[in-house]
């Protein structure tokens, strides 16, 4: 036996796992508690000890004084279904100190999907055609596990996804016969580890779908402890209707209902965030809801005709048919035309967008709102990606926490860990306990700071120092490490299979 690595031998002769000890650091541990100072140590995938700083001893130690550590963060809103297995490092997020992504939002998920042409709009988000591999969730699973990507991934069923799967016309209300084919689906998925359904009704693919066509799949998710989680029918000016759908939607199927991206949209629209606010927090005393948002007060998409508008900024990030335009405002190639924006986004389509139809006051009110939980909504296949693709948390955490004191450290880091690992249940993650999964965020909270903007959206932030995942190192001093040891996460109740 070579003397080259001491490994500490327990008693019965298995090697005990290495450990590392991350040591006085300001521990925030996601409950929304306040932070204390404590030495923390790594054993294999999980979080061993917590003791009094300068207490734990280990081979392997990081001088945490100074820094935050911190649950890494859950971004609870992604669209990275197809990118954690053809990019699997990741960097736009684990950069941020993500840890888990959750996929398949806004009603358009990987899988299961079968593809007889190109994906519809919005599901050429995700990727072409070729990308969509996985005529069942099982197959996703099994793909996720293969690429082993640096971050963790939990999947959500696409709405769209499903009817695109069964429905030759999407600009229709599926009839029973498609209504019934999806249901099967979605059990099958569910009895697979999905977290649930997403649905994205604003979206012309499946804006003609009724609410009792919704209502349908969701009756099948409470067997499961399925949630829902929807991109409602509208968040213009019908927002509460479009919120009063949402809520009959899921307290039908008896489900937990999570708002997607809450924001009142458009400048007939701004400032009511004060009422869309109210209702949800008197009917969270009927039913569970919780909502996501991202920190900005652009949204973007694939670019919809329904939104064009001369009261705010569209930047357009992509056009198939007219590639060179990409990077400009809409105005000014309509100008260059000499056209007006709706003849020259026609001309553009398909296209993304970014939509400057945000009011900042009704970002920073759903931001700070109590069970708004931290979503990025990023656009991982952007040629010229909105920079919540990059910049998401470490926003919340700098601009609005430090800068703007929207809320306190611990409350922000809740709203991205524990609150987000509670309401999508995502056992073990979310908390630092010991027992727990050990996936974790150091940074400096003093001068952590999104770098990404709208004009150079492709930017690591500043003050991420250190990311695990699983217990192992995955990015540190803005360098991807060799190892990466994120896992397909099935819902709770599935873990075991
Ligand atoms: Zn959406
Ligand atoms: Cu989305």
């Amino acid at each position: 036996m070579t003397a080259a690595r001491q490994v500490v031998k327990t008693a019965d002769e298995t090697p005990a796992r290495l450990t590392q000890v991350i040591r006085d650091v300001l521990l925030v541990d996601g409950t929304g508690k306040a932070g204390y100072r404590a030495d923390v140590m790594i054993q294999g995938e999980k979080v061993a000890a917590i003791a009094p700083p300068n207490s734990l001893v280990s081979d392997d130690v990081i001088d945490g004084r100074g820094l935050v550590l911190a649950p890494g963060f859950i971004d609870v809103h992604t669209h990275d279904d197809t990118n954690v297995i053809r990019d699997p490092d990741m960097l736009c997020k684990i950069s941020q100190g993500i840890t888990t992504v959750i996929v398949g939002n806004c009603g358009i998920s990987a899988s299961p999907v079968t593809l007889a042409a190109a994906p519809p709009d919005p599901m050429n988000l995700l990727g072409e055609q070729a990308d969509f591999q996985y005529p069942q969730f099982a197959d996703y699973v099994t793909a996720v596990q293969k690429a082993q990507p640096r971050v963790n991934v939990a999947a959500l069923v696409g709405h769209t996804a499903l009817r695109n799967n069964h429905m030759t016309d999407l600009y229709q209300t599926a009839n029973q016969q498609q209504i019934d084919a999806m249901r099967q689906q979605l059990r099958q998925a569910m009895a697979q580890g999905a977290l649930g359904l997403s649905s994205g009704l604003a979206y012309a693919s499946a804006n003609q779908a009724s609410t009792d066509e919704v209502k349908a799949l969701v009756s099948e998710l409470a067997e499961f402890n399925g949630i829902y989680t929807t991109h409602m029918r509208t968040e213009f000016d019908e927002i509460l209707a479009a919120m009063e759908e949402a809520f009959s939607t899921a307290e039908h199927g008896k489900v937990p209902l999570i708002i997607s991206h809450l924001k009142c949209a458009g400048a007939a629209n701004w400032g009511r965030t004060v009422e869309t606010l109210a209702y949800l927090e008197h009917q969270a005393s009927q039913q569970k809801v919780a909502c996501d948002c991202y920190p900005y007060s652009a949204s973007s998409s694939t670019l919809d005709l329904k939104q064009v508008t001369t009261d705010f900024d569209i930047f357009i990030t992509w056009s198939d048919p007219e590639p060179h335009q990409a990077g400009r405002l809409l105005a000014e190639i309509a100008n260059d035309w000499q056209v007006d924006l709706l003849t020259a986004a026609k001309r553009l389509q398909p296209a993304g967008a970014v939509y400057h139809g945000l009011h900042p006051d009704d970002v920073k009110r759903v931001l700070s709102y109590p069970r708004t939980m931290v979503g990025s909504d990023g656009l991982p296949n952007d040629p010229h990606p909105h920079p919540r693709l990059w910049g998401a948390f470490p926003r919340v955490l700098g601009h609005y926490c430090r800068e703007q004191n929207l809320f306190d450290l611990p409350t922000a880091i809740h709203k991205m860990t524990g609150l987000s690992a509670q309401e999508f249940g995502l056992n073990q993650r979310g908390v630092i306990e010991v027992g727990h999964f050990a996936d974790l965020v150091l940074f400096d909270a003093d001068t952590i700071a999104d770098q990404a903007t709208f004009a150079e959206p492709i930017q690591a932030a500043h003050g991420v120092v250190q990311v695990w995942v699983n217990g192992v190192c995955a990015y540190q001093n803005k360098q991807l490490t060799a190892q990466r040891a994120g896992r397909f996460l099935p819902r709770a109740d599935v873990s075991s299979q």
